[in-house]
């Protein structure tokens, strides 16, 4: 393919050398001039592994060059790759000026060219950037239209600095966020040979998937650096403690705990990130990511409870009262800090919890259940249909086949559901559905 690459810095470089050894001609764009004599003069214009003899051979096959002028890279190319730099506003911001000046010229560039060209954004760019920000520039621009006379999509890149062509060859998966077939073809004939996965999706999942995995990576790393903190404060290897840690793939590193859903509870997870907190103040260690662990969670019951107070209506019927389901215990679950806050309100609430019977409640979770909810006897239904004809709202926070079947029965059109755990079949269900967050 005839490729142009806007912007040659670690991404646009690493990939401009490795699409020129697999065949393909590329064009290098950059406002460095410095950059663009090191490239043509066959050299590496960044610091990477394999580099120095990676350019050397691929400026030597004339499959390479690298020049100013964006209206000859976009003529002579079918395919953009735009690689410029999108730091850190002095606010935290996206900065994007290279970015949307460079819009300004390809869309330009665009004027005089027939036919249609694929813009695959990798810069990092928050969300929303591709289609309502760049797309409007290119258009205005080139006055021509995006999914008709030109592409755009948004490609995040993977690769990480020092190991970039190993990354390049070897990626975790490739995305691409795009709204045409066209884009996404010409995309999977150039990175669809690569040792992963392809997935396609829409624009602004793909730009924020970007995110959410660099934050994932950073959040990994803190983990493991409080982590490391407390342990040298308990005399502890913590190379040993995050190792074993690992070792785990059911519940650790896997997918265990990733999927969205309600806060978590429970007579474990709480208390003991309270006292490692608390662990770490008798030996004067900040924990501030644990801490904001347990802040997060409660801003999570807090949504809940805002957007059962949004539906105006005060019969509010909660479908799960356990921390978990398949339990009766209660004990910190979330849904019980639900019921109470609602009560708090003046909601009139009624609750159905297959696993729940006063009768049987002993102990601690008695003694938890009759501090929160006193008056819960008044309040429990024996059956999901009971509650769903008492209530104009249903909090669904039981996941189980025997709950979404009865939900699918007794649901209707009077009834608003609060989803907080990604009910399967909500398009089966006779009422309106809102997931918590999705
Ligand atoms: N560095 C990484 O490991 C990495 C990994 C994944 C994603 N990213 C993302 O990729 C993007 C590029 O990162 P980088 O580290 O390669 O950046 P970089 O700062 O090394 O390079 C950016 C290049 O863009 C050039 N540039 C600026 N304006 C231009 C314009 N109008 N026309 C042409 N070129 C222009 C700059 O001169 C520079 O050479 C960023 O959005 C970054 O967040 C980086």
């Amino acid at each position: 393919m005839n490729i142009s690459i806007f912007g040659l810095g670690y991404v646009g470089a690493v990939s401009l050398a490795c699409l020129a050894r697999d065949g393909h001609t590329v064009i290098g764009v950059d406002v460095d001039q410095a950059k663009l004599d090191l490239i043509n003069a066959g050299m590496t214009p960044v610091v990477e592994e394999g580099m120095v003899e990676l350019m050397q051979s691929v400026v030597a096959s004339d499959r390479v060059r690298a020049i100013r002028d964006v209206e000859t890279a976009i003529r002579d190319s079918a395919i953009s790759l735009i690689c410029v730099g999108t730091p850190s506003a002095a606010n935290g911001s996206q900065d994007q000026g290279a970015v949307l000046r460079l819009a300004h010229q390809l869309g330009a560039a665009l004027r005089n060219k027939m036919a249609p060209h694929v813009f695959v954004f990798r810069s990092t760019l928050v969300p929303g950037t591709v289609e309502e920000v760049i797309r409007p520039i290119l258009e205005a621009e080139s006055g021509q239209r995006e999914g008709v006379d030109f592409f755009c999509a948004f490609q995040p890149e993977f690769l990480r600095e020092g190991t970039s062509i190993r990354d390049y060859d070897k990626p975790p998966f490739t995305i691409v966020g795009c709204n045409h077939d066209f884009p996404a073809e010409r995309l999977r004939a150039l990175f669809g040979h690569l040792p992963c996965e392809f997935y396609r999706t829409s624009v602004r999942a793909a730009e924020l998937v970007k995110y959410c995995c660099n934050n994932f990576h950073a959040l990994k790393i803190t983990f493991a650096n409080e982590t490391a903190r407390l342990c040298e404060a308990l005399g502890v290897d913590p190379f040993q403690v995050m190792d074993l840690l690992c070792r785990d793939g059911q519940l650790n590193i896997s997918k265990a705990y990733l999927r969205p859903g309600y806060a978590f509870g429970g007579s474990c997870l709480p208390k003991d990130l309270r006292a490692t907190l608390y662990l770490g103040k008798q030996r004067d260690i900040d924990l501030p990511m644990h801490a904001g662990i347990l802040a997060s969670n409660r801003h999570h019951v807090d949504h809940a409870i805002a957007k059962v107070l949004a539906s105006g209506s005060r019969r509010v019927g909660l479908i799960g009262l356990s921390f978990k389901t398949g339990t009766d215990d209660l004990r910190e679950s979330p849904l019980v800090t639900l019921a109470e806050q609602l009560l708090g309100k003046g909601i009139q609430l009624r609750v159905y919890d297959p696993e729940v019977h006063l009768s049987r409640l002993l102990g601690a979770n008695r003694r938890f259940i009759d501090d929160h909810v006193p008056h819960l006897g008044e309040l429990l239904r024996e059956t999901l249909g009971e509650v769903a004809d008492e209530c104009d709202v249903l909090v669904v926070g039981l996941s189980s086949p025997g709950i979404f079947a009865a939900l699918e029965a007794h649901v209707d059109s009077r009834h608003y559901v609060l989803d907080l755990v990604g009910l399967p079949n909500r398009a089966a269900l006779g009422g309106r559905v809102e997931g918590l967050c999705w």
